[in-house]
């Protein structure tokens, strides 16, 4: 077999995720390798865990990347939480929250589905409904920003809900963060993770999560082990934190697995240029250009798959495919003719759905420009 070395294409990603990466995060990935037991290594995951405690808008010392792409936070917020028996109410609105009920079910938890239209957002009166019913309830799992659909739900009303009625709160927000505010302190949120390659705009294969203390009060008062080595919380922060009582500047970190460091550099530097250009900032970046595409698409006669303006998510633009149009020719012209990649819908919105990301370094409005005159050639054919 003759090998070569190995070039990708150079392509616009304005798909649901992975987004265009900065430069500079690029370049991250090329610097020297050090070990995980590196003593300037140790200062690069105390800086993430400042970094994403900032961008989490939490204290919460618990807080840093899990190795694995949001799938890994996901199963591991779901496995440190439930336990067999352990009654967790899932708000299913879309692809991604009907999955976290898959895990909860893998992990011996009763899910009880508060279940939604794919393209409506959580309605909090049917989780308090559902809470009434279910008063044994332990855990509410949601999805703030639902990918499958472009909806964003309201994260605080449904985590002030949970707690009045005494439960945790399970919440994905791989879409949501840095992209629209998340507020975990504020709000209340007690397990809660994200990806690296939405609106970070760092590399896949990464997760940040954080746990409040009263999800680590309830991880620690588990009658059984988590059941996946891997992704058990208590374990992972031996090695991010050292272990107690030695945590601090000179904690004895435990191993617990080889961290990938380039990707570790990448999102440190993802999460520098956040810091530099400020949460607030980013929040109303991604809103200017939202505003501009939907303007743009309103001009050519599309509309949005979600109907009101307040439940979509400003950077995940779901799109209707119009009649007579074939979904998967058009991406192919978009992405042979132009570069472009956009999402297809995911199971019952597949053929009818457009999902076009505007998240992180690709919220811009150069961006926003190239794709709807893309857009407009390819239809007018
Ligand atoms: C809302 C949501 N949750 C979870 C995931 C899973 O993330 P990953 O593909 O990085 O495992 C995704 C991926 O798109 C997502 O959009």
């Amino acid at each position: 077999m003759r090998t070569a070395s190995f070039y990708p294409p150079f392509r616009v990603l304005m798909g649901p995720g992975p987004t265009e990466v900065h430069p500079r995060v690029l370049a991250a990935l090329a610097r020297p390798l050090v070990s995980h037991f590196d003593p300037t290594g140790f200062r690069l995951l105390d800086e993430i865990r400042a970094l994403l405690q900032y961008v989490f808008q939490t204290r919460n010392e618990v807080t840093f990347v899990v190795s694995g792409p949001g799938t890994a936070g996901m199963e591991a917020c779901v496995a440190n939480l439930v336990e067999p028996g352990d009654k967790v109410v899932v708000c299913q609105n879309g692809f991604f929250s009907g999955r976290i009920r898959e895990m909860v079910e893998r992990h011996g938890g009763v899910a009880v589905v508060v279940e939604e239209e794919w393209g409506r957002a959580v309605d909090p009166e049917k989780l308090e409904d559902a809470l009434r019913r279910h008063p044994d309830a332990k855990v509410v799992a949601f999805v703030h920003a639902e990918t499958s659909t472009g909806v964003l739900s309201d994260a605080a009303t449904l985590a002030e809900i949970a707690r009045r009625h005494g439960c945790l709160t399970l919440v994905d927000t791989v879409t949501s963060l840095g992209g629209v505010p998340v507020k975990v302190d504020e709000w209340g949120l007690d397990v809660v993770y994200s990806g690296s390659q939405k609106c970070l705009s760092a590399p896949p294969g990464l997760s940040p999560v954080t746990f409040s203390e009263r999800a680590l009060d309830a991880v620690r008062r588990r009658k059984m082990p988590v059941v996946s080595f891997f992704l058990d919380i208590q374990a992972l922060a031996d090695y991010w934190l050292g272990k107690p009582p030695a945590a601090g500047a000179n904690a004895a970190r435990v191993y617990h697995h080889t961290v990938p460091i380039p990707l570790l550099y990448a999102i440190h530097e993802a999460l520098t240029l956040l810091r530099e250009e400020g949460l607030e900032n980013a929040w109303a970046r991604h809103r200017a250009n939202h505003s501009r595409l939907r303007d743009g698409l309103e001009a050519m006669g599309l509309t949005y798959w979600v109907r009101s303006e307040a439940d979509r998510i400003p950077h995940l633009n779901t799109i209707r495919v119009p009649d007579g149009v074939d979904d998967a020719w058009v991406r192919r012209r978009l992405l042979e003719d132009f570069g472009i990649e956009i999402g297809a819908g995911l199971g019952p919105l597949a053929g009818r759905i457009w999902r076009v990301g505007l998240m992180g370094y690709g919220s811009h409005p150069r961006n926003v420009a190239y794709f709807l005159s893309a857009l407009r050639e390819v239809l007018a054919r």
